[in-house]
């Protein structure tokens, strides 16, 4: 065998190995919990890279454009028949260039978007890093907001009073906790999304 097509096959064989194990712990060690399970999954997201659309609502019923201008021009899958599990306990890091899908799959094991294909199951409760504060509203306080997110990430309103304290701490805003979360500073609102996050007892973080 030539030393080229020797080195294929060896290429070949370790990333059928590394297959072989990744699903081993599902599905001979029937001991093993996976606290993370991505299966076959796919996530193709629509493109909308026209220049032309319509101005106004009006002018595409008129001229009969609507469905042609809203229909996406393309697709792209941003993740393609991606299979991973993480057993309890287990920290995964994903190292990739930009565009290539991490936040994407964050965001699958995160709830925050469905796949286009396969499927994803998560045991217990999840918080993310992602999208900090994003249930937020800006209108309420500081305060109002963390029993809102906390109740959002599968809390009771007594489990959030016994941590709230730990949360504003944490936070460093104890002086602003009653004032609307829209005269924050991005880093105070990210901070504050951030103490909840953590402190809210994730199984999966
Ligand atoms: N909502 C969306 N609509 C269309 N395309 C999207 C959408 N979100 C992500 N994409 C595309 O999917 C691909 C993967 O994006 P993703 O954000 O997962 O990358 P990433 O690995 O997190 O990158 P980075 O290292 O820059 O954070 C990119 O090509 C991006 O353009
Ligand atoms: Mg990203």
């Amino acid at each position: 065998m030539a030393p080229g097509a020797r080195r294929r096959v060896g290429i070949l064989l370790r990333a059928r190995l590394l297959r072989v194990r990744s699903a081993a712990g599902h599905v001979r060690g029937g001991s093993v919990t996976q606290a993370i399970d991505v299966s076959h999954v796919s996530k193709v997201y629509r493109r909308y890279a026209r220049r032309r659309q319509f101005a106004t609502l009006k002018s595409a019923l008129l001229s009969g454009s609507l469905i042609r201008d809203l229909a996406p021009d393309e697709t792209f899958a941003a993740l393609d028949d991606v299979t991973v599990s993480v057993p309890a306990g287990r920290t995964l890091g994903v190292v990739g260039r930009n565009g290539s899908g991490k936040s994407t799959l964050l965001k699958l094991v995160a709830g925050i978007t469905k796949p286009t294909r396969g499927t994803v199951r998560v045991q217990g409760r999840i918080s993310a890093l992602i999208e900090l504060g994003a249930g937020f509203h800006p209108e309420i306080s500081g305060r109002e907001n963390v029993f809102i997110n906390g109740i959002m990430l599968g809390l009771s309103k007594r489990e959030i009073a016994k941590r709230f304290d730990e949360i504003v701490d944490f936070a460093e805003l104890k002086d602003f906790i009653d004032a609307p979360v829209k005269t924050y500073s991005s880093g105070m609102y990210m901070r504050l999304g951030f103490a909840v996050a953590i402190n809210v007892d994730p199984d999966v973080l």
